[in-house]
C-alpha cells in the first residue's frame, strides 16, 4: 500500500532517473516526476505495477508561471504526504554555454543561463513547494549542488559561472534553512554533491577522470538514498558529498 510520495523535479536527469528506479523498489512509495520531457525508454523498462505508482507531470519550461502551473498539478496529486523531494536541475554546458577556462571566456549571456538553471529555478521550486510541504510530516528536500560550489575548496579555479551558481545555490539554501527552522520545522534541506557521475552534464569532461572516480548514476542514487535515511530533521542545512561527508562551505 502506498503511504507516502517522493517528488523529483528535473526528472529527466540521469541521476534523477536512477533515483526514481531505486525509489520504486520501495513498495510503499509513490512517485511524482516532473520534467520538460520524459524518457520513454525509462518508462518501458518499468513494470506495470511500478508505473501505477508513478505520476508524470510535464512542465513547459522552468519559468515562474510554468512552475506555478505545475504546483497546482502537484497539489491535486498530493493526497498522500510528500516525504522526500529531489531538485535535480543543473546546467554546465549546452550549445551556447561552455564552462570558462579563463577570464576572457566569461560571457554575460552564458552566465545568465547558468544562474537561471542552477539558482533561480531551484529557488522558485523551494519557494513554491514550501507551503505544500509544511506540516507535521517530516520532509527531506535535496538540492543537487556540487563540490565546486564550495568557496573554501576552490583550488583549481575556472568554471566561473557554474562555480558561482552552485555557491549561490548553497547560500540560498543555507539562508532558507534558517527561516524554515522557525516556520517549517518538519523540513530538512540538503545540498548534495554526487561526485563526477556519468551523465550528459559531465560527458565532455570525463576524459581526465579516473575510471574509479566516474560514478554510475545507480551508485549515486543508492548512496544518496541511504545518506538521506540517516539525516535528522534538525533545522540545519547540510552540504554533503556522495559518501555522506560534510563539505566545507
Ligand atoms: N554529473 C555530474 O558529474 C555532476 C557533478 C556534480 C553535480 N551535479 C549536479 O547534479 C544535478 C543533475 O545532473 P545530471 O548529471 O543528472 O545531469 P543531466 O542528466 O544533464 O540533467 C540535467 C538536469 O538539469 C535540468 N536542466 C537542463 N537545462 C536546464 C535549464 N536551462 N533550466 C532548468 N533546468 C535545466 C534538466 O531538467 P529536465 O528534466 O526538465 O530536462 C535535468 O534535470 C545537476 O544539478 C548537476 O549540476 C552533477
Amino acid at each position: 500500500m502506498i503511504t507516502q510520495q517522493t517528488l523529483i523535479v528535473g526528472a529527466n536527469s540521469e541521476i534523477a532517473k536512477a533515483l526514481a528506479c531505486e525509489i520504486l523498489k520501495q513498495q510503499n512509495c509513490g512517485l511524482l516526476l516532473l520534467s520538460r520531457h520524459f524518457d520513454e525508454q525509462w518508462q518501458h523498462e518499468r513494470t506495470p505495477e511500478q508505473l501505477q505508482r508513478v505520476k508524470l507531470i510535464s512542465v513547459e519550461d522552468y519559468s515562474e508561471s510554468s512552475i506555478e502551473h505545475s504546483i497546482d498539478k502537484i497539489n491535486s496529486n498530493s493526497q498522500l504526504p510528500i516525504t522526500r523531494v529531489f531538485i535535480c536541475n543543473g546546467l554546465l554546458h549546452n550549445k551556447t554555454v561552455k564552462p570558462e577556462k579563463r577570464l576572457e571566456d566569461f560571457d554575460a549571456g552564458a552566465f545568465h543561463q547558468v544562474m537561471s538553471a542552477n539558482v533561480l529555478t531551484p529557488m522558485l521550486w523551494l519557494q513554491k513547494l514550501t507551503p505544500i510541504l509544511t506540516g507535521e510530516v517530516k520532509c527531506k528536500v535535496v538540492l543537487l549542488s556540487a563540490r565546486v560550489g564550495s568557496i573554501s575548496d576552490n583550488r583549481l579555479g575556472g568554471w566561473y559561472s557554474y562555480r558561482a551558481s552552485k555557491a549561490a545555490l548553497n547560500m540560498m539554501v543555507k539562508t532558507a534553512s534558517i527561516e524554515l527552522a522557525r516556520r517549517a520545522k518538519n523540513i530538512k534541506l540538503i545540498l548534495f554533491h554526487p561526485g563526477t557521475t556519468d551523465s550528459p552534464l559531465s560527458k565532455p569532461f570525463q576524459a581526465n577522470v579516473p575510471q574509479n572516480k566516474l560514478f554510475r548514476p545507480e551508485f549515486v542514487a543508492t548512496q544518496l538514498l541511504s545518506i538521506l535515511d540517516k539525516q535528522e530533521v534538525d533545522g540545519v542545512a547540510s552540504y554533503l558529498d556522495w559518501q555522506g561527508d560534510s563539505i566545507n562551505w
